[in-house]
């Protein structure tokens, strides 16, 4: 069983049929598919946003190596196009600071042996001419790519219809039942009971609120992202674009969606017309071009983040048959492949990744994470 039905717990299902497992549940609080996993930019970006080479750079590029697999086999298996896009993303510099910053990031990721490359302000001009003139050169990441995220959540949702999993929406959860020593299923509010071998709880932001009998569940915050929408004729932009103050993300529609805000408004997903004026005065600084667009769509999600911002998978001694797979923060639809393998691999194979000792629950218990206070 396994509690929320976001591209987490979706692609878990998935994995988990492959896998040769028969009975498999979903219960979602709300529709599938809804929160945070409608809201994302879909950027896959592991060398884009890596600040070091750590076991979180590895998982990341593990889950972006996954994808190509990944997208085409739910295409095979679903008919839905995710619309998986390798056309590499765009670091600008618009400022001096900018400049620095990219002097610098360039210098230790090469050395790293990453694939970057530096281009200068007309290189970069010409393979995106719709950039501003201001432009003073970029970095280009080949191997970043982008999906478009509701497609995405569309294709698992199908995959289990097609595939004997059961969705049970409009479900909310209220505690993990423990028998024994292992858990043994679920109980929602309404205090209707649902019995299962294993339960994965892939709550998303919302995963702490679960009740997990003596276990102290790591503490799992919301972080409001805001993005904004302009519609386009046509496609003006091949890659995604970064600035060290935003980002667009074009889509081959000719939507070009503009991101993101970090926020710490509790569980409240409004969006704002104070984020909507920044965001659009951060897409223009990366693209003049875009002034007399409308915004056609502004929506909000909830990143869920853990108290050392890194993902938690895997599961606590004490008890059996109970895993997490949640506080995936800003990197949720690209880690969705390789965390369904680490947790379905588990399940169904009973192998331990390294991955799950990495980034396990455990690692929290030195001190009070509930108490942590959390920034975004
Ligand atoms: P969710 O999608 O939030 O799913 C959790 C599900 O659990 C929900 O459907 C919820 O209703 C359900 N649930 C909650 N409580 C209960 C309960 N008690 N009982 C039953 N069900 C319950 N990631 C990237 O990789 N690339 C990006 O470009 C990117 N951009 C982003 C931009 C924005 C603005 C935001 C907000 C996020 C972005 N992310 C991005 C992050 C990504 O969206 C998340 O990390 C990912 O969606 C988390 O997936 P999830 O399934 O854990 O959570
Ligand atoms: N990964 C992009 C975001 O969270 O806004």
């Amino acid at each position: 069983m396994i509690i929320g039905g976001g591209v987490i717990g979706l692609a878990i299902a998935r994995e988990l049929r492959l896998k040769g497992v028969r009975k498999i549940a979903v219960l979602e609080r709300g529709a599938v598919g809804r929160e945070a996993s409608h809201a994302a930019a879909g950027m896959l970006a592991p060398n884009a946003e890596t600040e070091k080479l750590d076991e979180f750079y590895r998982l990341c590029d593990e889950s972006n190596r996954l994808y190509p697999d990944f997208a085409a086999a739910l295409f095979a298996e679903t008919g839905v196009d995710v619309g998986f896009d390798r056309q590499g993303t765009l670091y600008l510099a618009l400022t001096e600071n900018d400049s620095e910053e990219i002097g610098r990031r360039f210098a230790w990721q090469r050395g790293a042996g990453l694939r970057v490359e530096r281009l200068s302000a007309a290189e970069t001009r010409r393979v995106e001419p719709f950039l501003s003139p201001d432009v003073r050169e970029s970095l280009f990441f080949p191997e970043d790519r982008q999906v478009e995220t509701r497609r995405l959540v569309a294709a698992l949702e199908r995959f289990a219809a097609l595939n004997n999993i059961e969705i049970r929406e409009r479900t909310s959860v209220a505690r993990i039942v423990f028998e024994n020593g292992r858990a043994a299923g679920a109980e929602t509010e309404d205090g209707e009971k649902f019995f299962a071998g294993t339960v994965v709880l892939a709550a998303g932001a919302w995963s702490s609120q679960i009740a997990a009998g003596a276990l102290a569940l790591p503490a799992v915050k919301p972080v409001r992202g805001q993005i904004v929408a302009f519609q386009t004729a046509k496609r003006l932009f091949q890659r995604v674009i970064y600035s060290p103050r935003g980002y667009l993300v074009p889509r081959a529609d000719g939507r070009v969606l503009a991101g993101a805000t970090s926020e710490d408004a509790g569980f409240d997903k409004s969006v704002t017309t104070a984020a909507a004026a920044r965001l659009r005065a951060n897409a223009l600084e990366i693209a003049p071009s875009l002034v007399n667009l409308e915004i056609v769509e502004q929506w909000a999600g909830l990143r869920p983040l853990a108290a050392d911002r890194r993902p938690v998978l895997g599961s606590f001694p004490q008890v059996e048959n109970f895993l997490l797979a949640t506080a995936h923060f800003r990197n949720g639809i690209l880690l969705a492949p390789v965390t369904a393998r680490i947790i379905a691999e588990k399940i169904a194979e009973n192998r331990d990744s390294d991955y799950l000792r990495a980034f396990g629950p455990e690692r929290f218990r030195a001190n009070d994470s509930r108490s942590l206070n959390i920034s975004a």
